[in-house]
């Protein structure tokens, strides 16, 4: 997130630019400038079917089907509540942290509903499979004892539980520290092309016209990564055990882990 708040930071380009890396921030505003659904599962525009493979992939790994009641937490374009309804499932619930994400997929007439991770919106023991793909990395490391529990709390004994994507190590955030607003056009402009460059051109003259501060969101830093073995630990400490883990087939340095309420 860069923060610009005078034209005259355009003129001299010698500023100090803010950037902040609030996740949940970053989907309102991609929801709100979203030109395909697929936008939603944040993995670029290009990777259609990437997203399509790894939830097929995981509706494999959960043996998804009919009788099964899916709750699928950060559920991105809702590429695995379609595979679960074509599987015949009893319900599949996604949930989405923003209401602008919400109102996109809904149209799709998906059952999708506003919740974050550390604050589940549904009863007790309410599913037999519980997916959380590519989400955890991006919650803050203080909720993620919290959103493990929630995640152990919404499962029914016997579920199963999938968590993926999970980093093995700190990874290195692509986005660079801007300096100034220049260098933040230029970089916008060799990474994302023109139409983005545009866009934050004229957000930037309109942040000076009105004085009102410009945010800037790259959504490119990681919150939570963890070894398996301190993964394990906190899974453990939220009352479940790790049954499976294996490396990510399409991200290098990220690992999948299957679970089962601890007895
Ligand atoms: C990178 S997308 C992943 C989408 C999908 N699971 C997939 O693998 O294609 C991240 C998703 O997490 C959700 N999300 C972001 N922050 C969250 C949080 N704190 N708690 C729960 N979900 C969150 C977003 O709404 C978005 O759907």
């Amino acid at each position: 997130m860069v923060q610009v708040s005078r034209l005259g930071e355009l003129k001299s380009p010698t500023r100090t630019l803010a950037r902040s890396d609030d996740y949940v921030e970053y989907c309102r505003q991609t929801a709100k400038h979203a030109r395909d659904l697929h936008d939603l599962a944040l993995r670029g525009r290009h990777l259609k079917e990437v997203t399509k493979a790894i939830c097929q992939s995981i509706a494999e790994e959960v043996s998804l089907g009919p009788g099964d009641d899916l709750v699928d937490i950060g559920c991105g374009d809702g590429t695995l509540l379609r595979i679960a309804h074509q599987l015949g499932v009893n319900s599949a619930i996604g949930l989405l942290a923003t209401d602008e994400e919400v109102a996109l997929v809904r149209r799709t007439g998906l059952d999708v509903r506003q919740a974050l991770a550390h604050q589940l919106t549904l009863p007790d023991e309410c599913a037999s499979v519980v997916v959380c793909n590519n989400v955890l990395l991006i919650v803050p490391r203080e909720k993620i004892h919290a959103s493990l529990r929630e995640i152990c709390r919404i499962a029914k004994t016997n579920a199963r539980i999938y968590i993926g994507e999970i980093p093995s190590a700190p990874p290195k955030d692509p986005t660079p520290q801007f300096a100034t607003s220049r260098e933040a056009l230029s970089y916008m402009h060799e990474k994302h092309g023109l139409r983005t460059w545009l866009g934050l051109l004229r957000r930037m003259i309109w942040s000076q016209i009105t004085g009102q501060p410009l945010t800037i969101s790259p959504g490119t830093a990681i919150s939570f990564f963890a070894t398996s073995e301190e993964f394990s630990a906190l899974a453990g400490a939220a009352g479940m055990q790790v049954v499976r883990q294996w490396p990510h087939e399409h991200y290098g340095g990220r690992k999948n882990y299957l679970l089962r309420k601890a007895s």
